[in-house]
C-alpha cells in the first residue's frame, strides 16, 4: 500500500481520466470527490447548484473530504474548486501527496466545451474568468503536471515517475469456502479484484450500497451485470440501520416491480449487509440474495451465516431474520481502502475467532503482524478464509442460535458491550471495546497469567486497547448487564476462556464475575 494521492486543478485539465489511469496502473482504487457527493444527494451537481448554490455545494465538497479522510490506497480526483476553501487546501495534504495538473488557457478553453455540466461557465469568457481568479490557489501541491501536450498516458507516466510511486500488489489466487447451513449451502468466495464475477444475465438484479463505497466499488460491480440493473444508495452509518431505510428499500423493490426471483446484492460493510439481508428475507417472503462485503468485519462475520437485522430505538438488531445468501464475495483488494479504524474493528474479531476456536490462527496473527498491517492480500486470504470456516463450522451446527453453540461468538461482546454502553458509543470503535471485553473477560474468569500477557501483546501489536477505561467499576459493569437482561435470577451465560482455541459456554454466578 502506498499514500493516497490527490489531484487538484482547475476543471478541464484531466483530473477524472488521469485519476483512474494513474489508480489502474497503481492497483490504488480511484474516487471523484463529485461523484460521491453526488451519490450522497441523490442529484447530480448542476441541480445541487441550481436548487441550493454554490455555498452549500461547497459545504458538500468539505464534507465529502471529512468521508474520505482516514482512506487508503486511493487516488483523488477532486472538484476544481474545491481549494477555495483554506482548510480544504489544509485537509487535502492531510489526506495524500497532493498533483497539481495544469493545463494553457487555450487548452482548457477547447476542453470545456460541455456548458450543460459546468453550473460556473455559461460562455467561453467565464473560463478565462475563473481561471485567473484561482490562480495561485493550487500552488500547495507538491508537484505540477502540464497537461497541454501530454497525453493522459504521458502525464501518469510522469507522475508516477517524479513521485517515484511504485505499485505494490500481490495476486492471490481464488479460493472458496462452502457454508453449510442447514437451511441452505452456499459458496464464500475469495480473492483479489473480483467485484466482478457476478453474471446475472436472466434475472433481474437490485445493488443496494452508501455513497462512500459507491463512488469507490460501484461501477465494477455494475461493470458485469446487465443493463438492467439498478442500483439504490442509502445513508452511510448505524444511526441508518432502521426499519424506515428498509421501507425505502421495499418501496423502491415494489416500484420496480421486483419478483422473488430477482435478485438483491448487497455492496458494502456490516450495516449494509445487515438491512439489504433484513430486506431480502422480508420482501415478498424472500428474494434471492447476495453479500459483497467491502469491510474486514462484513468478509469476516457480518455477511456470514445469515444473521441479519435493524435498530430499534430500544435497542441494537432488535428485529432480524435468519436468511443465508445464495453466494458471498469477498474481494480482498477492498480492505485495502478502509480506514485504520474499521481495519482494526475487523482484526479484534479475527482475534475473537483465534481465542475461541483456532491456535493456528493465533500464530498467523501473531507470525505476519507486519504483512497483515500493510494489508498484504496473501496473508488476508488466507486469514479471511480459516474465519469463514469457523464460522460455517458454528452455522452449521446452530444455525438459528437455539443450541448455544452460535453463542461462542460473542466472546469479549458482553464486556465490550458494557464498555460501548458506558461511554456512549462515542470514545471507543466496536473493535477496540471487543478488544477490552475479550481481556476482562479471560482475567474475570481468571485465565492463565501467561496466556493472557500473550493475548495482550497481540492486540496491543495490532493497535487495540487491553485495559479497561479507569472509570468503569465492577459495579456499573453488573448495572449494564442487569438492564441488557443479560443477567436472569443472578446468573448470566457466557463464552468462558479456557486456552486458545477453547472456550465454554457457562452459566455463571454474577458474585462469581463482578
Ligand atoms: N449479521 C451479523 O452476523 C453481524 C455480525 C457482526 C456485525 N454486524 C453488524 O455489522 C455492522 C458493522 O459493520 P462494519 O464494521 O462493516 O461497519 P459499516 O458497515 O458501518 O462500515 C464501516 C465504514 O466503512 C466504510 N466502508 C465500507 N467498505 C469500505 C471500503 N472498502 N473502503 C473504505 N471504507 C469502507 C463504510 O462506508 C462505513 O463508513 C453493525 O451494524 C453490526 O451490528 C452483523
Amino acid at each position: 500500500m502506498q499514500d493516497n494521492i490527490v489531484l487538484i486543478g482547475f476543471m478541464g485539465t484531466g483530473k477524472d481520466t488521469i485519476g483512474r489511469m494513474l489508480a489502474r496502473k497503481l492497483k490504488m482504487e480511484f474516487i471523484s470527490t463529485d461523484n460521491l457527493i453526488e451519490l450522497s444527494e441523490g442529484r447530480c451537481i448542476k441541480e445541487i447548484f441550481e436548487r441550493d448554490g454554490e455555498a452549500y455545494f461547497r459545504k458538500l465538497e468539505e464534507n465529502a473530504l471529512k468521508t474520505i479522510k482516514g482512506l487508503k490506497n486511493i487516488v483523488i480526483a477532486t472538484g476544481g474548486g474545491i481549494v477555495i476553501n483554506p482548510e480544504n487546501r489544509i485537509r487535502l495534504r492531510k489526506i495524500g501527496r497532493v498533483i497539481q495538473l495544469d493545463a494553457e488557457l487555450p487548452a482548457l478553453k477547447r476542453r470545456i466545451i460541455t456548458r450543460d455540466k459546468r453550473p460556473l461557465i455559461r460562455n467561453q469568457s467565464d473560463i478565462e474568468t475563473l481561471y485567473r481568479k484561482r490562480s495561485g490557489m493550487y500552488d500547495f501541491a507538491e508537484i505540477r503536471v502540464n497537461t497541454t501536450r501530454n497525453s493522459p498516458q504521458m502525464v501518469v507516466d510522469e507522475i508516477i515517475h517524479t513521485l517515484m510511486l511504485q505499485r505494490n500488489y500481490i495476486p492471490v489466487s481464488r479460493t472458496k469456502v462452502l457454508v453449510r447451513a442447514k437451511s441452505r449451502s452456499y459458496p464464500v468466495i475469495i480473492g483479489v479484484g473480483i467485484l466482478d464475477i457476478l453474471r446475472n444475465r436472466n434475472s433481474r438484479t437490485v445493488v443496494v450500497s452508501n455513497p462512500l463505497v459507491s463512488a469507490l466499488y460501484l461501477e465494477k460491480v455494475l461493470a458485469s451485470l446487465n443493463n438492467h440493473t439498478k442500483y439504490v444508495v442509502i445513508p452511510d452509518g448505524e444511526k441508518y440501520k432502521t426499519l424506515k431505510t428498509a421501507e425505502l428499500l421495499y418501496d423502491f423493490l415494489q416500484k420496480n416491480n421486483f419478483q422473488r426471483s430477482d435478485l438483491l446484492v448487497s455492496l458494502g460493510g456490516g450495516v449494509i449487509s445487515d438491512i439489504a439481508g433484513f430486506v431480502a428475507a422480508t420482501f415478498k417472503r424472500g428474494i434471492r440474495l447476495i453479500h459483497i462485503p467491502t469491510t474486514l468485519l462484513g468478509q469476516v462475520d457480518a455477511a456470514i451465516g445469515g444473521k441479519n437485522g435493524v435498530n430499534t430505538d430500544n435497542g441494537k438488531n432488535l428485529i432480524g431474520t435468519f436468511y443465508q445468501p445464495e453466494m458471498v464475495i469477498c474481494d480482498l483488494k477492498t480492505i485495502t481502502t478502509l480506514s485504520d479504524k474499521e481495519f482494526k474493528n475487523g482484526i479484534a474479531e479475527i482475534v475473537k475467532y483465534a481465542l475461541i476456536k483456532s491456535p493456528e490462527l493465533f500464530r498467523i496473527l501473531k507470525d505476519n503482524i507486519k504483512a497483515i498491517k500493510k494489508r498484504d492480500p496473501g496473508i488476508l486470504s488466507v486469514i479471511v478464509e480459516k474465519c469463514v470456516t469457523i464460522k460455517s463450522e458454528i452455522i452449521n451446527k446452530d444455525e438459528t442460535e437455539r443450541l448455544n453453540t452460535r453463542q461462542i461468538l460473542n466472546f469479549g461482546h458482553t464486556i465490550g458491550h458494557v464498555v460501548e454502553t458506558l461511554t456512549g458509543y462515542k470514545k471507543y470503535s466496536h473493535g477496540e471495546a471487543v478488544s477490552m471485553g475479550m481481556i476482562e473477560e479471560i482475567r474475570l474468569f481468571r485465565g492463565n497469567e501467561q496466556r493472557l500477557n500473550e493475548i495482550k501483546r497481540l492486540l496491543e501489536n495490532y493497535g487495540l486497547p487491553v485495559k479497561m477505561p479507569e472509570k468503569i467499576k465492577s459495579r456499573d459493569i453488573k448495572m449494564v448487564l442487569i438492564q441488557d437482561k443479560k443477567i436472569w435470577q443472578n446468573r448470566i451465560r457466557m463464552p468462558v476462556f479456557k486456552d486458545i482455541g477453547r472456550v465454554h459456554i457457562k452459566e455463571v454466578l454474577c458474585e462469581d464475575l463482578l
